[in-house]
């Protein structure tokens, strides 16, 4: 195949990918879902049509070999999605890598193309369960966790014919480095011109659930000075989040989620359930915004009369990507006649998952305005050729250099 071909390919399997939803309508596929079992099946055809020995793991991780012993190269990225996604945000790395493993084979040396099945945490908050038991490091704790349906991670995981016991077991198999293409999702690329870019570092997060309880009443008899109103201390929460964001540098911090209870116009809420998700390259400062806004929290609870529940579901370091891997993917875009540009990525990845203890790098391709995490996400053919000759002549390099 030409490479104008295996890009259409990439472009055609992305859309196809796309339409398998939960949703009507829109794209949602989150974790242990009858729609990812859908669509890591589809995927496990096309690895095996791209000649690559194929296993789907106890939590959904599509694990394509090309038989070459050895501790393999790892390529891939997640297919699960948020919801209301983008066709690309995870599936373009999936479908890169499988085309690059169809174009090398055996020359490649040993590797491994993997498809995440949940990087995103869209269904149960914690993100990056799929590359977490490829490494072996799936915690059990997260079987109990509930969605929003109630269902446990492990009935969830039974009811599509996974296996969360298993997926404690599970070990992080040695591997040789972790190569991710992916979408930008930021404006930079498109800003300065540039089809693709290279990772240097991803920053840290902190996903939090924050739950504040008062006291239900009727919203026609209770006076402002006797209610203890959760909505009203979420939104006071939802407010310093952002004075937090506006009044430290490089900081990022989101309300995504916030469910009221018990949700009738006529009911002073009693309960309000958020999602505080808080970023930022350097550790010490997102731990020390995360420590201000527990204590904000925990001041304005108690001006209200609210009970406070601070839960820290996950916190993820952030990580400087791998020297040598950073420099394999810039020397391989030098050809493309484009300048090398270096990123620091805002969106986590399973690269810091996977280089936790393996080297990893991760190469952006430009996407429309930066879009992501909308269905108005998109990225041209064009630069999805250079992402896969970029890829390609990086593993070419890998292979040839360790012959
Ligand atoms: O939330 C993120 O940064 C990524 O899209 N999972
Ligand atoms: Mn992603
Ligand atoms: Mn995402």
């Amino acid at each position: 195949m030409t490479g104008a071909e295996r890009t259409a390919r990439v472009m055609a399997r992305a859309d196809e990918l796309g339409r398998i939803s939960e949703e009507e309508g829109r794209l949602t596929r989150r974790f242990a879902t009858p729609a990812l079992v859908e669509a890591g099946r589809v995927i496990a055809g096309w690895m095996e049509e791209a000649g690559l020995e194929v296993a789907i793991d106890a939590v959904g991780n599509v694990r394509g070999r090309n038989g070459v012993a050895g501790a393999p190269l790892v390529i891939g990225s997640h297919y699960d999605t948020v919801r209301d996604a983008g066709r690309y945000d995870g599936p373009l790395g999936v479908l890169c890598a499988i085309e690059v493993a169809a174009a090398l084979g055996e020359t490649a040396g040993p590797l491994e193309v993997v498809a995440f099945s949940d990087e995103e945490g869209t269904r149960y908050a914690v993100a990056y369960l799929g590359s977490s038991a490829y490494r072996g490091r799936f915690e059990p704790a997260w079987l109990a966790l509930e969605d929003a349906d109630g269902v446990t991670m492990a009935a969830a995981l039974e009811a599509v014919g996974g296996d969360g016991e298993a997926a404690t077991r599970q070990v992080g198999e040695p591997i040789a480095g972790y190569l991710e293409v992916h979408i930008e999702q930021g404006p930079v690329l498109e800003d300065e011109e540039l089809p693709v870019g290279v990772v240097g570092a991803i920053v840290g997060q902190t996903r939090i659930r924050v739950e504040l309880t008062g006291r239900a009443g009727h919203a026609g008899t209770v006076p402002a000075a006797l209610r203890a109103d959760a909505l009203a201390g979420a939104a006071e929460l939802v407010l310093a989040v952002e004075e937090a964001m506006k009044a430290t540098s490089g900081l990022v911090a989101t309300v995504g989620e916030l469910v009221v209870e018990p949700g009738a116009a006529n009911v002073i809420p009693g309960k309000a359930v958020l999602s505080l998700d808080v970023r930022h390259a350097e550790d010490p400062i997102r731990d020390g915004a995360v420590r201000e806004l527990h204590e904000a929290a925990t001041q304005l609870a108690a001006w209200r009369g609210l009970a406070l529940d601070w839960q820290v579901l996950q916190s993820t370091a952030s990580m400087r990507m791998s020297a040598t891997l950073v420099e394999s993917l810039s020397s391989a875009i030098v050809p493309e006649g484009f300048a090398v540009r270096s990123l620091v990525s805002g969106a986590g990845h399973d690269a810091v998952i996977v280089g936790r203890d393996a080297p990893a790098a991760m190469l952006f391709v430009r996407c429309l305005g930066g879009v992501s995490h909308s269905p108005l996400e998109s990225v041209e053919e064009a630069d999805v050729a250079v992402a896969l000759s970029v890829l390609e002549r990086a593993l070419r390099a890998r292979a040839q250099a360790s012959a």
